[in-house]
């Protein structure tokens, strides 16, 4: 299949290449390079043997996305684009309205464009906010405590609303919940732009030396250890569960929320305890203070991922662990290496 991948030089979407392109896809990446390298593109071809190509532009360039459609006439688009920083959406919210949702609709609209009626995107279990009850399923009120997680909400309506107007449309909203690690290979992985907002990218530089502690925010949470329990899928589970979205959406028409997680949560304190045994040494860290907005627990279920999709995470978190230090270590400094 042709297919439109936005974002696909970011962290998620050059793992998401490697199985598109394993699977005889023909993938076009669109990238404004915000948050990447054209490095990652450069290792994923070299690390599958295939050549792609790629577009510079902007998803909220209108004239650039619409020619990229006409031209490129895609059977289905996966849409990684966006920016992702909950604190920076904070402070900038009009940007991350503007580039996340003004951003889709104008690919929607380049979607119509060229007859494209198949949607792949990239939600988060953060348009779920304060767990009412645990696991979240996909029919747990949907309650988003920031402007990212707003900015998925939204799209998640538009894309819903986009999908109503014809009944062969179809798209599938995934939920992500805590990607972590990183191709086997040790050759793409995640590059944070300076300091890591997340657990595990933070505990990678501390590994490597370029951080010297961790602080564990709180150890107070109504956990088994009090730390923060979260839901970490590898990211090669999550690339995986992309394509058979992707099956699923040339089978079907219509819309689906569907959580891509493994269904079992891990606190801070057993993701660096994991970590020390897969890099062989010691993570320093200190307690301080619960970080604002942060949620006790977090987690899935998958149910839905595999009745739906026939899909399901399996990879431990020792291997999340495994895969994580082999890149960073390979590394340091990510792609600028
Ligand atoms: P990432 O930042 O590594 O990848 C996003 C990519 O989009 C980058 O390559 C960036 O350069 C590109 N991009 C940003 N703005 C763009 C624009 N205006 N036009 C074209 N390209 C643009 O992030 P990721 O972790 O790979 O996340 C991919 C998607 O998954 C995002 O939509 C993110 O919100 C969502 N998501 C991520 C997580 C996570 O923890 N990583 C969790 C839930 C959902
Ligand atoms: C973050 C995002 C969320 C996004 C999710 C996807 C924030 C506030 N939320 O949430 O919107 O959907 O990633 O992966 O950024 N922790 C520490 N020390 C650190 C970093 C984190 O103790 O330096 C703890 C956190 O308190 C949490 C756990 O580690 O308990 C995981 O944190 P993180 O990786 O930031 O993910 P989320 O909090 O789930």
């Amino acid at each position: 299949m042709r297919v439109l991948v936005t974002g696909g030089a970011g962290y998620i979407g050059s793992h998401t290449l490697i199985e598109l392109l394993a699977a005889d896809h023909a993938p076009l990446v669109v990238d404004n390079f915000a948050n990447s390298s054209p490095v990652a593109l450069e290792r994923v071809a070299q690390l599958t043997n295939r050549v792609f190509d790629h577009v510079e532009a902007s998803i909220t360039d209108t004239a650039a996305i619409r020619q990229v459609c006409d031209e490129f006439q895609p059977e289905a688009v996966i849409h990684f684009a966006g920016l992702k920083a909950v604190g920076e959406s904070g402070q900038s919210p009009l940007t991350y309205y503007s580039t996340n949702v003004g951003g889709t609709i104008e690919l929607l609209k380049a979607m119509d464009g060229c007859g494209c009626r198949r949607m792949i995107f990239s939600s988060s279990a953060t348009v779920y906010g304060v767990a009412d009850y645990l696991p979240f399923d996909e029919k747990h009120p949907l309650n988003p405590v920031n402007p990212y997680g707003r900015t998925k909400f939204f799209i998640e309506e538009i894309i819903r609303d986009w999908a109503a107007t014809d009944p062969e449309k179809s798209a599938m909203l995934l939920r992500y919940f805590n990607p972590v690690g990183a191709h086997q290979s040790g050759r793409i992985g995640e590059d944070p732009n300076g300091i890591p907002d997340n657990l595990m990218p933070y505990i990678a530089q501390v590994a490597v030396g370029k951080r010297d502690q961790l602080t564990v925010f709180g150890d107070d949470y109504d956990t088994p250890d009090g730390t923060g329990v979260r839901d970490y899928i590898h990211v090669n589970d999550l690339a995986s569960g992309h394509l058979a979205a992707l099956d699923y959406a040339a089978r079907h028409a219509g819309v689906e929320a569907v959580n891509l997680g493994t269904g079992k949560g891990h606190s801070v304190l057993e993701v660096i305890a994991a970590f020390e045994q897969a890099a062989g040494r010691p993570i320093p860290y200190t307690v301080g203070p619960r970080r604002p907005g942060d949620i006790a627990s977090s987690h899935a279920t998958a149910a839905r991922a595999a009745s739906l999709l026939g899909w399901q995470a399996g990879i431990s978190l020792e291997q999340m662990c495994e895969d994580t230090w082999r890149w960073q270590s390979r590394n340091p400094e990510g792609y600028s290496d």
